[in-house]
């Protein structure tokens, strides 16, 4: 990531860039095989949910939510086939997710017997549509459903001293829910569990329906985290939704509101407009100069696993996976990036018009950056001859060969390869 270590100086002593600015990743938690699993017309088989999980583990996220066990036999049936089987790595944490009801809370742990270490997830919905309109209870009845719930996790694992355990509170629906009785709740969860006397805790923050401004939820995640008791024992984390198209938005200022972790998706598959993406948001921190702690230098594979997971295509457009995002058809951004290319060296940080990273950091090849339709000029026919055919053309012949392809493109409508390309330089220049 030495490329980018320019933007530092530039980001620190530049006043265009705001003060708060995310200085290293968050702890990273992949729910693709729960809330994205959830999500699905189709939802994974044993085979597809495994070679996902695989992947997940193969780009670095030591925490991985596996499912819902107590809800479903299938992510019951992979839990067991997880830990039965061996394959998780010792450095990696499972998670699963469970309501705050007793019989759940009991075969979560059966779901969960003999893992070296797992995160219980345990939630209740808080907000005031839900408890009011779901579940007929007032602030007192919600409470207790926490409390209760956070007890009963807390004495199970004390039965199963073999597993290393972490405990997670989700007030579900939080942005829904009045901040000050998402602190008492947490509160009321968190002295059961006593971080402070060394029980590892995660209190998750979702955005379920993610329903304000980014900002707006950065400011709920600050006063959270400047009101709650034991503060600096607790791992915050978010969850952000993307109804309102902002999930990695609001993950990145909720970071720079204070937050530890985040919980996303691979291509942000999950309820309705999904999960935060897990991919945009670590390369975004990459493309400023940070080290996400994941490697997606394989975005093929990515995309390959993914969509054959899911069922659901890679749009491409999607941010540094889609197939059209590194390309530019029109002309002047062609003469940009084709000018900036030419005057780079080896070594050099990064600095090219209209790229922001590096397509071959993401394993993109740089003949997909330049392609040539009607919209293209000069510059991006000149550089496909450069490049696939070592022909170096003069100005005078960029500008007329380039009307050549441009009348070839407009009568065929599309796309003109390189191939073609050439041969209409052949037939127009080099033929007697
Ligand atoms: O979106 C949500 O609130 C959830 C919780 C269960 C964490 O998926
Ligand atoms: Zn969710």
């Amino acid at each position: 990531h030495r490329k980018y270590e320019a933007f530092k100086p530039i980001r620190k002593t530049n006043r265009r860039w705001p003060d708060s600015v995310i200085e290293k990743a968050p702890v990273w938690c992949a729910v693709d095989l729960r809330d994205g699993n959830q999500a699905l017309v189709k939802p994974m088989n044993v085979a597809q949910k495994q070679r996902l999980f695989d992947l997940l583990v193969k780009l670095g996220f030591k925490e991985i939510e596996i499912g819902f066990p107590a809800a479903s036999q299938p992510d019951f049936d992979f839990c067991r086939k997880l830990i039965d089987e061996n394959r998780i790595p010792d450095d990696v944490k499972i998670q699963v997710l469970t309501q705050a009801r007793p019989e759940l809370i009991e075969r979560t742990y059966e779901a969960l017997k003999g893992a070296k270490q797992a995160i219980v997830h345990v939630y209740n919905s808080t907000s005031t549509v839900q408890r009011e309109q779901v579940f007929g209870l007032d602030r007192d009845g919600i409470r207790d459903i926490a409390i209760n719930g956070a007890e009963l996790v807390r004495d199970l694992a004390a039965k199963h001293p073999e597993t290393q355990w972490t405990f997670q509170y989700s007030p579900e629906s939080f942005t829904g829910t009045e901040l000050d009785f998402a602190v008492d709740v947490i509160d009321a969860v968190t002295e059961v569990w006593r971080p402070d006397q060394g029980q590892p805790v995660i209190i998750n923050l979702p955005a379920t329906v993610e329903m304000a401004t980014p900002n707006v939820f950065a400011d709920q995640i600050e006063w959270v985290c400047d009101n709650i008791q034991r503060r600096e024992h607790i791992s915050i984390s978010l969850h952000t939704h993307n109804d309102r198209g902002c999930a990695v938005a609001a993950a990145e200022l909720g970071v720079m509101a204070g937050a530890d972790r985040i919980e996303g998706t691979l291509m942000g598959n999950g309820e309705r407009t999904g999960n935060m993406d897990l991919v945009t948001m670590a390369m975004n921190l990459y493309s400023q100069g940070i080290d996400p702690n994941l490697d997606l230098s394989g975005m093929a594979e990515i995309t390959e696993v993914v969509e054959a997971c899911t069922e659901i295509s890679t749009h491409p457009r999607h941010p540094y996976a889609g197939e059209l995002v590194f390309t530019a058809f029109s002309g002047s951004h062609q003469d940009a990036i084709r000018k900036c290319l030419a005057r780079r060296e080896e070594g050099d940080v990064w600095n090219v018009a209209y790229l922001p990273i590096d397509p071959s950091d993401v394993g993109r090849r740089y003949e997909e950056v330049v392609r040539i339709n009607s919209q293209s000029g000069k510059g991006g026919v000149a550089y496909v001859l450069e490049r696939d055919y070592d022909i170096t053309l003069p100005r005078w012949l960029q500008i007329e060969f380039s009307k050549v392809v441009q009348r070839e493109a407009e009568s065929n409508g599309g796309e003109i390869d390189s191939l073609t390309i050439h041969r209409l330089f052949e037939d127009q220049y080099l033929k007697v």
